[in-house]
């Protein structure tokens, strides 16, 4: 996946939510990696709830302890059992405590964790938290538990989130799961399974109860959602056959955004991850069409270079990826659109490097994830290609790309100075209790002073400065949107 790489600060934090006075056992649950993993965890936790447990953020204090783990490079791995370290040095003081892998670590080591390394009681694949409870009850009865059956339909679709650590202001919405790609060097397809999208209907209703509880902006998320393809009802006897009803009636990815953003015309609607090869021009038509599906696209092109694009398996080649930036800046000119880059994929040379660099230039993201080639076991870049490019040069490389962004990201605020940006409003800033802080459609976060203004505000900014990454200014007013 493409997936984005949630707030830094909220990676590994324990997560709760309103305690129901019924539920007497507590579960602590923290989350590395994907927005998807965190909103596979209200998942998790709105299923436990219904076994009797509230969320705890009290290690000492938990019954049950998760961890939703990432896979996706080697260091998340080593984060993830640091924590298991840990949570086992307080399991030695508190025997009745148990603890369980979810998540993608779980998928890709299975029975490793409880046969071999004994750290765990539980573990977890993402396409088996429904059979939770019954998980639940074999650890209990202290019987080790595991279920890593991936699915090909599971969507969680019936289930409905709570929502940990909200600001009651954004929420994730899961669209579809998996991802059918298969890039080379990618851990996802094999920890994630097969490309599935969500029914629609259970996706609005979803949407409608945020909006009925007051939240402002939602993120569809997936691992693809520009192949999000759901075939639809229908009646069979007004078609020739099942394969024409099918096509007649399927919704795609650009007919859900309509069908969100005609359906909450004050929501907010945000989505990741796109990819290259599968975003089509409707999906940009759509964007430009509705005022507010947020003016951004993540849109990961992990490296520069036509070779190594094509030895990751990437569908699209620079040029063609070139071609679609075109497009997007020529059907909604102010766009914000930013990437995941990998560096250092094996035989990647100098060349390769400056074209990645180059490609960078010609796009000036407004910001990006970028990262070192970590080989992953069982991909197809680790079965095939030496992990040859020495960590010095990755490193080097790394510098170059990270600089580089930091220079576009720069320029971009700049290009708001003088400017007035609709800002949602979500929280307090980081550096001043009198300021709020929020973003604009282009995801760029920005601050101002507080004012009469409330969280959940939308607000007219007129941005005076700017920083690196943030835009400066003061409010002149609701938006429209209120
Ligand atoms: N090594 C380094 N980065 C990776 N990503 C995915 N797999 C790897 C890997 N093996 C990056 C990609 C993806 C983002 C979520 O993580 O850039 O888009
Ligand atoms: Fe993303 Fe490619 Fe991995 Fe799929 S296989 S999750 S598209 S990087």
């Amino acid at each position: 996946m493409e997936e984005k790489i949630i707030d830094e600060k909220k990676q590994g934090q324990a997560l709760t939510l309103e305690p129901k006075e019924e539920n007497s056992r507590k579960l602590y649950i923290e989350s590395y990696g994907c927005q998807m993993n965190f909103s596979d965890s209200e998942i998790v936790a709105s299923i436990l709830a219904d076994e009797g447990f509230n969320t705890t953020n009290k290690l000492e204090d938990a019954d049950l302890v998760l961890v939703n783990t990432c896979s996706i490079r080697d260091k998340a791995e080593q984060s993830v059992r640091k924590r298991l370290e840990k949570y086992n040095a307080v399991k030695r003081k508190n025997p009745k405590m148990k603890v369980g892998v979810l998540g993608c670590m779980a998928e890709r080591l299975k029975d490793k964790f409880l046969d071999e390394e004994k750290i765990v009681d539980m573990v977890v694949g993402p396409d088996a938290y429904k059979d939770l409870p019954n998980l639940v009850k074999e650890i209990e009865a202290g019987r080790d538990a595991v279920n890593v059956i991936l699915s090909k339909e599971e969507t969680y679709g019936d289930i409905s989130p709570v929502r940990l650590g909200t600001n009651g202001i954004n929420a994730l919405v899961s669209i579809t799961r998996g991802c059918d790609n298969m890039c080379t060097f990618c851990v996802v397809p094999f920890t994630r399974g097969r490309e599935r999208s969500r029914d629609p209907q259970s996706i609005l209703s979803e949407i409608q109860d945020l909006a009925e509880k007051g939240y402002k902006e939602v993120t569809l998320l997936g691992q693809n959602v520009d192949s999000y393809l759901w075939y639809g009802g229908g009646l069979k006897k007004e078609f020739k056959n099942a394969s024409e009803m099918q096509k007649a009636t399927a919704t795609n990815f650009s007919q859900l955004l309509s069908l969100v953003a005609e359906a909450h015309p004050k929501m907010r609607i945000r989505f990741s991850t796109s990819n290259p090869q599968d975003m089509t021009l409707d999906v940009i038509h759509t964007m430009a069409k509705y005022p507010n599906i947020c003016n951004h696209i993540h849109l990961p092109v992990q490296s520069g270079s036509t070779r190594i694009l094509k030895e990751m398996n990437r569908q699209h080649t620079r040029e063609e990826y070139i071609q679609l930036i075109d497009a997007v800046r020529e059907i909604i000119p102010d766009c914000g659109i930013s990437q995941d880059i990998i560096t250092g994929f094996p035989t990647e040379t100098d060349e390769d490097h400056r074209d990645t660099l180059s490609l960078m230039e010609y796009v000036k993201y407004d910001f990006g994830y970028m990262f070192k080639y970590s080989e992953r076991p069982g991909t197809m870049a680790a079965r095939k290609l030496e992990d040859d490019i020495p960590e010095a040069i990755k490193k080097q490389r790394l510098t170059e790309i990270v600089d580089l962004q930091l220079e576009h990201s720069a320029y971009r605020t700049h290009q708001f100075v003088g400017k007035t940006v609709e800002v949602l409003i979500e929280k307090e800033s980081k550096k001043s209790d009198a300021h709020w802080s929020g973003r604009n459609p282009q995801s760029t976060v920005t601050v101002f002073p507080k004012e009469h203004y409330r969280p959940g505000d939308f607000v007219l900014v007129q941005v005076e400065d700017c920083t690196g990454a943030t835009l400066i200014g003061n409010a002149i007013g609701f938006s429209e949107n209120n």
